[in-house]
C-alpha cells in the first residue's frame, strides 16, 4: 500500500535490526522501498539490500555532500551498479550550495556526469536541490528529455509550477509536518495528486510526532495523513495514489 521512495536504509542507524525492521515494515503494508545511494560504498550496500529483500529497490550516485569522496575509479563502480536489475534510478544526486558553497563548479560538473549516466541507461534522477534551485533548474534545463523527482521539494511555488509543467515529480517527506512547512504546504496545495511522492529519508527527518527520533517508513502514515489534509483526501487515497506515482515514475 505505501511505497517509499526515498529511504537510507544501508545507514549504519539500522546496523541492529535492518532485516528484521524492513521485515515487519513489509508486513504492515510497505509494499515497495528505493534506497538511494550516496556515494561507491553506500551504493553498494543498497543494491547489495536490494538483493536480500524483494520488495527493496536501489538508485546509485553521488550525493554532492560526498563530493570529496568522488574518485574516477569511484564513478566506474557507479556505472557498473547502475545495470543492476535493481537498480531504478541514479540518485541522489544533485546541489547543495547549503552544506558547501566553496565547490559549486565541482558539483555542478559532477550533476552533469551523473545526469548524463541516466540518460545513457534511461533510468530517472532523484534529485537533492538544497539552496541551489537556481541552478538545478539551470541544469535540468539543458535536458528535456530527462525524468524524475525533487526529493524533499524545498524550492518555491513558481519554481515547482515549471518542473510540473515538465513532467518532474516532487517529493514530500516529514517536514511538512512541522510547524515551519507554510512555503511547502502551498506547494503541496498546488500539485496535482497525479505527481506527489511520498518519501521520509529515514533515519533523517522524522516527522512530527516522532521528530527527533530515527525515522523509518512506518512514519510515511503521518506524511499522508498531511497530504490528505490538505487535498481534502483520505489518507488511504493518498497512499494508494503517491504509490501509483511510484511505480509510473520508476518502472516504466
Ligand atoms: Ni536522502
Amino acid at each position: 500500500m505505501y511505497f517509499d521512495t526515498h529511504a537510507h536504509y544501508d545507514d549504519k542507524a539500522f546496523d541492529p535490526d535492518r532485516d528484521e525492521l524492513l521485515a515487519r515494515l513489509h508486513k504492515e503494508g510497505l509494499s515497495l522501498v528505493i534506497d538511494p545511494g550516496c556515494e561507491p560504498e553506500s551504493s553498494r550496500a543498497a543494491i547489495g539490500l536490494a538483493g536480500r529483500h524483494e520488495f527493496v529497490y536501489a538508485a546509485v550516485g553521488y550525493h554532492p555532500e560526498e563530493l570529496d569522496q568522488y574518485s574516477e575509479e569511484g564513478f566506474e563502480e557507479i556505472k557498473t551498479l547502475a545495470r543492476h536489475e535493481k537498480c531504478l534510478a541514479i540518485g541522489e544526486i544533485g546541489l547543495d550550495y547549503y552544506w558547501d558553497a566553496a565547490h559549486k563548479e565541482e558539483q555542478k560538473a559532477l550533476f552533469h556526469r551523473q545526469i548524463a549516466l541516466a540518460l545513457e541507461l534511461c533510468k530517472p534522477v532523484i534529485i537533492h536541490d538544497r539552496e541551489a534551485h537556481g541552478d538545478c533548474m539551470e541544469i535540468i534545463s539543458g535536458y528535456p528529455e530527462l525524468r524524475g523527482v525533487f526529493h524533499c521539494y524545498s524550492g518555491s511555488a513558481e519554481m515547482a509550477k515549471e518542473l510540473l509543467k515538465r513532467g518532474w515529480y516532487l517529493g514530500f517527506d516529514g517536514p511538512v509536518t512541522y510547524k515551519n512547512a507554510r512555503k511547502t504546504l502551498e506547494v503541496l496545495a498546488l500539485c496535482p495528486l497525479d505527481r506527489i511522492l511520498i518519501e521520509t529519508d529515514s533515519p533523517y527527518l522524522s516527522p512530527v510526532p516522532m521528530r527527533g527520533k530515527r525515522n523509518d517508513s512506518g512514519n510515511l502514515r503521518y506524511i499522508c495523513e498531511k497530504i490528505a489534509e490538505i487535498k481534502g483526501e483520505s489518507p488511504e487515497r493518498i497512499a494508494q495514489a503517491t504509490a501509483e506515482n511510484g511505480r509510473c515514475l520508476f518502472f516504466s
